[in-house]
C-alpha cells in the first residue's frame, strides 16, 4: 500500500501538470482514479486484517512511543480513508461514473454544489498530509532500528527459515536453552 500511495502522490501530482493537448490527459487520470478504487478494497482488507490478527510486540517501547506508534497507524488509516472519499468526489461531483480499468464502474452517488473545488482542496491538503507522515513515520522507525537497537525493521522481512523454532530440530536454539 506504502508504495501504492506514493506513486498515486506522485501521478496526481502529474494530472496537475497535464493540459488537454497532452496524450495522457486522459490515461493519467484514469490510472489514477482505478488504482484509488482498487485500494479502496484493499483499505477495507487491510483494516479486517488489523482487527483480527495479533499486533507486532511493541512491549519494548515506552508507553508515550506506544500511543504515538498507535496515533500515526490510526492517522494513516483515516487520512488514507479521507484522501480515497475526497478522490472519489472529484472524479464524480459532474455525476460522471467510475470506470476501474474498464473493468467495472463505480457510480457517482452524490452531488453537491462546489463539490469539485471543495474535495479537490482536501484531497490536495490530505494527500500532502499522508506524505508528510509518511516522512515522520520512517524517521522514527529508523531511530528505533539504528539508534534504540533492537532490529525492529527486520520484523517486516519474513522470519528466516530457521526461526519456526523447533528446539529439537534447531541446534542453537537448544545450545540457548542450555546456557
Ligand atoms: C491514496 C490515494 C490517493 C492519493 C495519495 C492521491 C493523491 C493526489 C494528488 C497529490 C493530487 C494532486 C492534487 C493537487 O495538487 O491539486 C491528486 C489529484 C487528483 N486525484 Fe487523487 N489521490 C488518491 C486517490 C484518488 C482517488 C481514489 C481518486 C478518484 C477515484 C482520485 C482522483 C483525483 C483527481 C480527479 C485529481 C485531479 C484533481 C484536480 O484536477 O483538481 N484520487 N490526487
Amino acid at each position: 500500500m506504502a508504495l501504492a500511495i506514493i506513486a498515486m502522490f506522485g501521478s496526481g501530482l502529474w494530472i496537475e501538470e497535464l493540459n488537454y493537448y497532452d496524450k495522457l490527459y486522459q490515461t493519467i487520470p484514469h490510472i489514477h482514479e482505478s488504482i484509488g478504487i482498487i485500494l479502496v478494497g484493499v483499505l477495507v482488507f487491510r483494516l479486517i486484517w488489523r482487527m483480527t490478527n495479533v499486533e507486532p510486540d511493541t512491549s519494548d517501547l515506552k508507553a508515550w512511543e506506544r500511543l504515538a506508534a498507535h496515533g500515526v497507524h490510526w492517522g494513516f488509516y483515516a487520512l488514507i480513508a479521507a484522501i480515497l472519499i475526497s478522490g472519489y468526489l472529484i472524479s464524480t461531483a459532474d455525476g460522471r461514473l467510475i470506470a476501474v480499468f474498464n473493468w467495472f464502474d463505480v457510480p457517482a452517488i452524490w452531488q453537491a454544489k462546489h463539490q469539485e473545488d471543495i474535495a479537490g482542496d482536501v484531497h490536495e491538503i490530505l494527500a500532502n498530509g499522508v506524505i508528510a507522515l509518511a516522512v515522520l513515520h520512517t524517521l522514527a522507525a529508523l531511530k528505533h532500528h539504528y539508534i534504540d537497537g533492537g532490529g525492529s525493521l527486520r520484523r517486516m522481512l519474513p522470519p528466516p527459515r530457521k526461526s519456526q523454532h523447533n528446539p529439537q530440530i534447531d541446534p542453537q536454539e537448544n545450545s540457548k536453552e542450555e546456557t
